[in-house]
């Protein structure tokens, strides 16, 4: 029978197994999937394990802060950030098709976690034992809609699936890899990982990479931070955050529309606004947010985000359209 108990046991176990004695360096991203394989490898191997936490410069406005804050504080794991943001943004330059930034973004992750392979080989010096293992936190559903699975299509390449370069030089460590989010939210709350991890909205691992519809540049990054903490603050202050599955909140870079602002004529860009609920991300339905706080949105972003003049909602289910738009 499926319990979280026994998929702990099992799990630990075949990591165990699977790593030996060396040593292991784990992908976190502060989201719920690599915060539970991170446990997870952590209850089977405790010190042999070090997190390293990539700030690609595609985060979201102080969410760097609060996974420095929330890890050392309550998962007692130790995290090494590395701010790896002008690798990634030089890697993405010019780019302007989907699984092209995906591909990119997936190939500078690798690249990071080697850098990191690297500084812990140096710091480990004469006696520091091989780091061959790569903990990340894929999920049945990002294997199946990368194309891993049997007889299924490819429609994202996932950053952690899809995107790996052939020259890997890590073995990966998946223990969730066939688990839907809901068990790995199971998992996760009996292996003690905090409430507001294990609770956390998804975001993906591209980050706003992927929700700037364009060419992905330092300061279009900051106009969608500025729009998105609005959304989330709105949303929060409403109580909606557990009703919703995610929102993601994306930034037309490449279509502009007349808007009137202040004193005069304004040429700026859309903020779409993609509120889903959901069970497990492989089907979705808009959510039917109030419409006074999404009246409370639309100003406020309007008010206050420069070169963004119009507000849309995107109310399309899950399929046709992905949750995401790239
Ligand atoms: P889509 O857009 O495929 O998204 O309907 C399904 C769920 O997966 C998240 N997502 C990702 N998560 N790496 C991740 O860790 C990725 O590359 C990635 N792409 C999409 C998305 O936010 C949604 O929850």
């Amino acid at each position: 029978t499926w319990t979280p108990g026994n998929i702990i046991d099992e799990q630990v176990e075949q990591i165990r197994r699977q790593v030996g004695d060396k040593q292991v360096i784990c992908a976190l991203s502060g989201g719920v999937d690599s915060s539970v394989a991170a446990a997870l490898v952590h209850k089977a191997v405790g010190d042999q394990l070090t997190c390293f936490f990539i700030d690609h410069g595609l985060l979201r406005a102080g969410e760097r802060e609060q996974v420095e804050r929330d890890y050392a504080a309550t998962m007692g794991i130790k995290v090494v950030t590395i701010d790896e943001s002008e690798r990634f943004l030089n890697a993405l330059a010019g780019l302007t098709e989907p699984e092209a930034k995906r591909k990119a973004i997936g190939r500078e992750f690798i690249r990071s976690f080697e850098a990191a392979q690297r500084e812990m080989i140096a710091q480990a010096g004469a006696d520091g034992k091989d780091i061959e293992f790569l903990v990340q936190g894929t999920l049945y559903p990002d294997v199946v809609e990368s194309g891993g699975g049997e007889g299924t299509a490819n429609i994202k390449s996932h950053h952690n699936v899809g995107g790996l370069p052939d020259d890997l030089s890590f073995s990966l460590v998946e223990p969730l890899r066939e688990l839907f989010k809901d068990e790995v939210r199971m998992i996760g709350r009996e292996l003690g990982v905090p409430e507001k991890i294990v609770a956390r909205q998804p975001f993906p691992g591209p980050g706003l990479g992927i929700r700037i519809i364009g060419e992905v540049t330092f300061d279009r990054l900051e106009t969608l931070r500025a729009a998105d903490l609005i959304v989330r603050e709105e949303l929060t202050k409403a109580g909606l955050d557990e009703e919703i599955w995610q929102c993601p909140v994306v930034l037309l870079a490449d279509v502009r529309s007349v808007g009137v602002q202040g004193d005069g004529r304004t040429y700026g860009h859309p903020i779409v606004l993609r509120p889903v609920s959901s069970e497990d991300a492989m089907t979705a339905d808009w959510t039917r947010l109030p419409y006074d706080i999404l009246a409370k949105i639309s100003n406020r972003i309007t008010n206050s985000v420069p070169d963004v003049n119009r507000v849309v909602l995107d109310v399309t289910s899950k399929p046709p359209a992905t949750i995401e738009w790239e």
